[in-house]
């Protein structure tokens, strides 16, 4: 495994550690402090709980608070307000209107910051705005009957799995440890025991949602608004909690097969894995299998590897049948590994310790794309561009393209048209991460280009006519029929919903539905 560590731990290092420091804390203001000149925060002040928290630019609270994962085209707001209570986030723009008010200005925008990975560049629209930062919105409870949980709005996927662990229980959650538990529900959300159960947002029970008024309400499935709240629901409230159905644990037992392969195996990998794993959309319920292109030059000096796990769940060792036919392909390296449910992270580098998990300054855009199946002439097209552009001393070669084939009954499991989640149809999950640190608009320029044409070469070979695109990975120059799927009766439906709870567009900076 050292070799892959090191592979993973190199290529998000290669443009972090070439950034400027961040901007070192000036002054920490409290409640009782003053706004920059330019602002008025008393009216919010009185009206919060003892325990919320307002920051002002110019303290170390705030630039904490305020750092994204991807500083390209970010948000940019001038308070902070972390909430203590779901009270706090309604009184924080009671009305629709914000408590806080800035000179000059008449409708400041408002924004939850969950973990900021939020990477959309349509975030950047928030301008001069209040930050409601939830992270003190963070809990688990199960019930008595050990059936549901309760979490906290602005609880990280880490804390909600190892609590429920603690209890031998578990849920689906997103698969970063760093990563909130409700930022990837709220766009469906993709996790390791979706094959089991469904998306994470499937495991919702109800919500409480600060809806745009500031009204508090209970949504559950009698309300019109919770189909759209499972797929679409960055653009409708502020979550506070959300109780989820929890299962015991049947499996604690995970096994994985680290595969590292040359880029001249393209075309013998992803056949392998159509024949041998995806089998036309019916990959076995305990098989996940995911590959990132990236730089290595330890495995090889000139091109991108092919970094390939097959996860096999309730085993210490990946069954032959499934990982033979890779090993028979001839990986540089191959690496069995055994552990449990909360080891996945750690192998796939995405534990809280890992390159995903840091704030480092860099830029990091995804082009994401569903498929039903590896195009294996597409593949090669995709790896050779990629290649050609992410080697030597490219500004990009800390570069990942990602291929993520979760198992998929949980998913198909439930009606289609019962979520404003759109693609239960499509099997993989691809997507270019073009990662570089900031330099100017002609490199965004560059990146923007390299990433549109990977994803066009991948999308030419799926045949499919409209561009399927995660919306919790997308760029942000996409349109919501590729957001939110392009069947005219979703977008009417949304645009209706959109009108009744949020009609001056108050959360309408996050992949907005119009
Ligand atoms: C390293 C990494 C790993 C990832 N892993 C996965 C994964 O395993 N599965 C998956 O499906 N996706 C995954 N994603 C994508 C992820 O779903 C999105 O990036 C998501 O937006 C991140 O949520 P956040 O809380 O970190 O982001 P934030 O930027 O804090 O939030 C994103 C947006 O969500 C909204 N929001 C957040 N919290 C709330 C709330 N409580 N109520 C209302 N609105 C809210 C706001 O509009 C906000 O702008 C991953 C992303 C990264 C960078
Ligand atoms: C929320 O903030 C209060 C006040 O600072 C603190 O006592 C409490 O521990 C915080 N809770 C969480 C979950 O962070
Ligand atoms: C990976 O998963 C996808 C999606 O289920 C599947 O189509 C593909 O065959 C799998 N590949 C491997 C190698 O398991
Ligand atoms: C695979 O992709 C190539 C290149 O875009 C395309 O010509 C071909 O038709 C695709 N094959 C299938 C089966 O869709």
């Amino acid at each position: 495994m050292k070799l892959i560590a090191a592979t993973l731990a190199a290529a998000w290092a290669t443009t972090a550690h070439a950034l400027p420091s961040l901007p070192v804390a000036a002054r920490q203001d409290s409640l009782t402090g003053s706004c920059p000149t330019s602002c008025d925060a008393k009216a919010l002040g009185t009206a919060l709980s003892k325990c919320a928290k307002v920051y002002y630019p110019g303290s170390s609270e705030f630039t904490r608070a305020t750092t994204r994962w991807s500083v390209l085209a970010t948000p940019q707001p001038q308070v902070v307000v972390i909430p203590c209570t779901e009270q706090d986030v309604a009184e924080t723009y009671v009305g629709g209107g914000v408590k806080v008010k800035f000179a000059n200005k008449k409708n400041v925008p408002f924004l939850a910051y969950n973990t900021a990975h939020g990477a959309l560049t349509t975030l950047g629209a928030m301008d001069s705005g209040v930050e409601i930062f939830l992270e003190n919105l963070s809990s688990v409870q199960v019930s008595a009957d050990g059936k549901t949980a309760t979490i906290g709005g602005g609880t990280m996927s880490k804390k909600v799995t190892d609590t429920l662990w603690a209890a031998g229980k578990q849920t689906v959650t997103g698969t970063c440890e760093c990563v909130s538990y409700m930022g990837p529900a709220l766009g469906g959300g993709h996790g390791w025991l979706q094959g089991h159960h469904g998306l994470i947002s499937d495991q919702w029970v109800s919500l409480r949602v600060v809806l745009a008024d500031g009204s508090i309400k209970t949504i559950n499935r009698d309300s019109d608004l919770w189909w759209a709240m499972q797929g679409a629901g960055h653009n409708f409230g502020i979550v506070t909690s959300a109780t989820v159905n929890i299962y015991d644990i049947v499996h604690s037992d995970w096994a994985v097969e680290t595969l590292i392969f040359s880029g001249e195996k393209v075309e013998e990998v992803y056949a392998a894995v159509n024949e041998h794993l995806l089998k036309d959309g019916t990959q076995p319920v305990d098989i996940i299998n995911w590959s990132y292109w990236l730089n290595n030059p330890d495995a090889d000096p000139n091109n991108p590897i092919i970094l390939f796990w097959i996860l096999q769940e309730g085993v210490s060792v990946v069954d032959p049948i499934y990982s033979k036919p890779f090993y028979d392909i001839g990986p540089i390296v191959g690496t069995p590994t055994a552990g449990d449910y909360r080891d996945l992270a750690g192998w796939t580098g995405i534990d809280l310790a890992a390159g995903p998990c840091q704030k480092a300054g860099t830029i990091n855009p995804r082009f994401p794309l569903y498929v039903e199946k590896y195009n294996i002439t597409a593949q090669r097209e995709a790896y050779d561009l990629f290649a050609s552009k992410v080697s030597g001393t490219s500004p990009f070669s800390g570069s990942l393209f990602l291929f993520e084939g979760y198992s998929l009954q949980g998913v198909k499991a439930i009606d289609d048209k019962s979520t404003a989640y759109a693609f239960r149809g499509d099997n993989l999950l691809t997507a270019p991460l073009i990662t570089y640190a900031p330099g100017g608009d002609a490199l965004n320029a560059e990146a923007e280009a390299l990433g549109n044409e990977l994803r066009n070469i991948i999308h030419r070979g799926s045949g499919a006519a409209n561009k399927a695109v995660y919306v919790n990975y997308a760029y942000g120059n996409e349109n919501p029929k590729e957001w939110y799927g392009s069947d005219s009766w979703r977008q009417d439906k949304l645009k209706a919903l959109k009108t009744k709870y949020d009609p001056k567009g108050k959360f309408s900076f996050y992949a907005p539905i119009a």
